[in-house]
């Protein structure tokens, strides 16, 4: 099957379906006239099989309550077990998406005034989770090192000992990066961790979606004892384009995390998939979703491609983080405009972009400053669009 098969290179209006990405553009451009390749959604249709498992339940005209049945676990179960991840159904804890979970786990694993790691530049609601909970975040940002991220270890451990940090909020492959950790260094964080009595809560919602020969490694496989200090987040979500259907689970092998984070979870009444969210986790997680997963893979690599091959042309100065994993790409400006409001302004009022400002990734570090995140999950004439308005606001970038 090729792309064209998939419809990955249909342009789809999403107009009048309330999508985020486009409907809160003034909020947050201040305009709707910007192609919008911000919010980590895809403009790809959700994949056949997963919809026609949403229709072929509508054929039944009740739509009560439902208590989640094994299949659901099982999904997981054997989704898992192709990242060599061994999972047993009572390790399963289901949340309303990935986003809940980590939140769940915040309130679950720390006290108000309790310190929270994060390793920006990060995912924003990883910094806001900690601060809307009373919680001190404490940044141990990644090293930029040749166009790559790196960890300092023996900052991540001196920040860890100086703030007696209790969580570490993990993500693993790393949102805006798309870097993929390998095991020698998931097994050093893991380390560290574990002798600081700091719990890890690795966010794998990513995790599906990386390029060979890189290899997704869930912190939680490396070791049953490195696995009782880790709660692992996943979904189908990112990977099937299944957002807007809220799904996300924890799975958690430590019976005393299992029973901490199930309670906060009880109390917040958040426990369980809805109907369809059940539905298209299990028509997703199957040979199928694999084989569609790998089209879309070529697809995206083929975006990135083209991305690269662009900025190298058109704008050198640009340096273009090439993604391990996922389709968004982490672009650094530096070189190019002497301020962030700078970049804002020429992105969105002459390239008439709309794409995520690197500075919310970064907390106090600033770690994302100079930094643009662009989303790539799009048909290829939206992307030639995309390169067009860029290359067409050449000629109104700032005097150097
Ligand atoms: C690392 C990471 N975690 C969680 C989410 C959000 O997932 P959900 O919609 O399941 O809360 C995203 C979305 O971009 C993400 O990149």
């Amino acid at each position: 099957m090729s792309s064209k098969d998939n419809n990955l290179n249909q342009s789809i209006s999403r107009a009048g379906t309330h999508a985020e990405k486009y409907d809160l553009r003034k909020t947050v451009f201040g305009t709707d006239d910007v192609l919008p390749m911000w919010v980590a959604d895809m403009d790809l249709p959700t994949p056949p099989f997963v919809l026609n498992a949403i229709h072929s339940r509508l054929n039944h005209p009740i739509l009560g309550y439902t208590h989640t049945p094994d299949s659901v676990y099982q999904a997981i179960i054997d989704w898992q077990a192709q990242h060599n991840y061994q999972v047993q159904q009572s390790h399963i804890v289901f949340t309303h998406n990935v986003a809940n979970g980590f939140f769940m786990a915040v309130s679950a694993f720390t006290q108000p005034g309790d310190a929270v790691l994060v390793q920006p530049p990060i995912y924003p609601p990883f910094l806001s989770a900690p601060q809307q909970n009373n919680r001190v975040v404490i940044e141990s940002p990644l090293i930029l090192s040749e166009n790559h991220y790196e960890i300092d270890f023996d900052a991540f451990e001196k920040a860890i000992v100086d703030n007696s940090v209790k969580l570490f909020l993990f993500c693993s492959p790393q949102n805006p990066s798309g870097r993929v950790w390998l095991e020698t260094e998931l097994r050093q964080l893991a380390d560290i961790c574990q002798k600081h009595n700091v719990i890890i809560v690795s966010d794998e919602i990513h995790s599906d979606m990386v390029y060979a020969p890189n290899k997704h490694i869930p912190i939680a496989s490396l070791s049953e004892e490195i696995a009782n200090n880790v709660v692992t987040l996943s979904s189908p979500g990112k990977t099937f384009n299944l957002g807007g259907l809220q799904i996300g689970y924890a799975i958690i092998s430590n019976p005393k995390l299992k029973a901490d984070y199930l309670k906060i979870c009880k109390q917040n009444s958040i426990d369980s998939l809805n109907l369809f969210a059940q539905i298209a986790l299990t028509a997703a997680y199957t040979e199928q979703g694999k084989q569609w997963r790998n089209e879309l893979l070529s697809h995206f690599s083929e975006n990135i491609d083209i991305l690269e091959t662009f900025f190298a042309k058109e704008f050198p100065k640009v340096r273009v983080m090439r993604p391990q994993a996922s389709y968004l790409v982490w672009l650094d400006f530096k070189e190019m405009f002497a301020s962030q409001a700078e970049l804002k302004d020429w992105l969105i009022h002459k390239a008439k972009l709309g794409l995520n400002d690197g500075e919310s990734f970064g907390g106090e570090s600033q770690a994302g400053a100079n930094f643009m995140r662009i989303n790539l999950a799009v048909a290829q004439p939206v992307l030639n669009q995309a390169l067009q308005q860029l290359k067409q606001a050449k000629h109104s970038l700032p005097v150097e």
